[in-house]
């Protein structure tokens, strides 16, 4: 049990990558409460806590601060502190920058970057008065290499990667951790919409040798094994670090 005792708000959990990080760190003996703005979440951790996790869902619109302060305020109520922040919840409209509107550029912000300011602003005096914690962030393949018709998701991505650096600075001498995980492409619904204009995820999948050496995608699993790492006592020296995850996406 190595988040045995430990409490986490992971965002963006009712579904793909989200949805497998609650699951991994439940197993592992954490208090899990799922947010997400789509109701999914309400039948996901429904069917994990029947599996014996003890899991919550709590509806938010992570882009949001009022919600943000509910969903902590709801956290803290029932477990008193908080551990661990996943903050995974993110949006990927495809474009070029001639292709998006200002509005859908402005929307990719709030909820894959302006989400993770407000996340951890709320989150983290609540770890100063427990002594510590641990902040895993979502970022991409994308936060090191771009990819045509992504320019906001790209853009996002690497933001990401640098507040986790920053974010890890300022709170390292609080006991504070804060990395980045930068998958490749993961087995969800998440691409799909780019891959549109590509001729879909079939037809760029075919190649899959090109995009990740390994010959294969990832599952999201073996995200949730990357964050349950970098969450837990195992990575006690580890901040500041994107942690890529992209079966040899960025290696050439
Ligand atoms: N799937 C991939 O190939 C891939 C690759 C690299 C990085 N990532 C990153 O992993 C994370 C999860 O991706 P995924 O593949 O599981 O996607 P997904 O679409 O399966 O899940 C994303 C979840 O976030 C939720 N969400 C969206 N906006 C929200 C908001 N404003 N408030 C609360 N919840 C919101 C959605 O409802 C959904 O449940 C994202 O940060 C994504 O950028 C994914």
């Amino acid at each position: 049990m190595r988040l045995s005792g430990k409490t986490a708000i992971v965002t963006g959990a009712a579904r793909g990558i989200g949805y497998h990080i609650s699951k991994r760190f439940a197993e592992e003996g954490c208090s899990v409460v799922m947010a997400d703005l789509s109701v999914e979440g309400e039948e996901a951790s429904r069917q994990l806590s029947e599996a014996g996790a003890n899991v919550f869902y709590y509806r938010a619109d992570v882009s949001k601060n009022d919600s943000v302060e509910g969903l902590v305020s709801f956290t803290l109520e029932k477990f008193g502190k908080v551990d661990i922040l996943v903050n995974n919840a993110a949006i990927n409209i495809p474009g070029s920058i001639l292709e998006l509107s200002e509005e859908l550029w402005d929307r990719t912000y709030e909820v894959n970057v302006k989400s993770m300011f407000l996340m951890s602003r709320a989150v983290v005096p609540a770890m100063l008065a427990g002594g510590g914690g641990a902040i895993v962030n979502l970022g991409s393949a994308n936060s090191y290499v771009a990819e045509p018709r992504l320019a906001a998701y790209v853009s996002s991505k690497g933001a990401i990667l640098m507040l986790s650096k920053a974010m890890a600075l300022d709170f390292a001498q609080d006991n504070i951790r804060v990395n980045c995980i930068c998958p490749g492409w993961v087995d969800t619904t998440f691409n799909d919409r780019h891959a549109e204009l590509f001729g879909g995820s079939a037809e760029v999948l075919k190649n899959i040798r090109d995009i990740h050496p390994i010959g294969r995608t990832i599952q999201p699993v073996e995200i949730a094994n990357a964050a349950l790492f970098l969450a837990s006592e195992e990575a006690s020296a580890i901040t500041g670090a994107g942690l890529l995850v992209d079966g040899g996406y960025t290696i050439k």
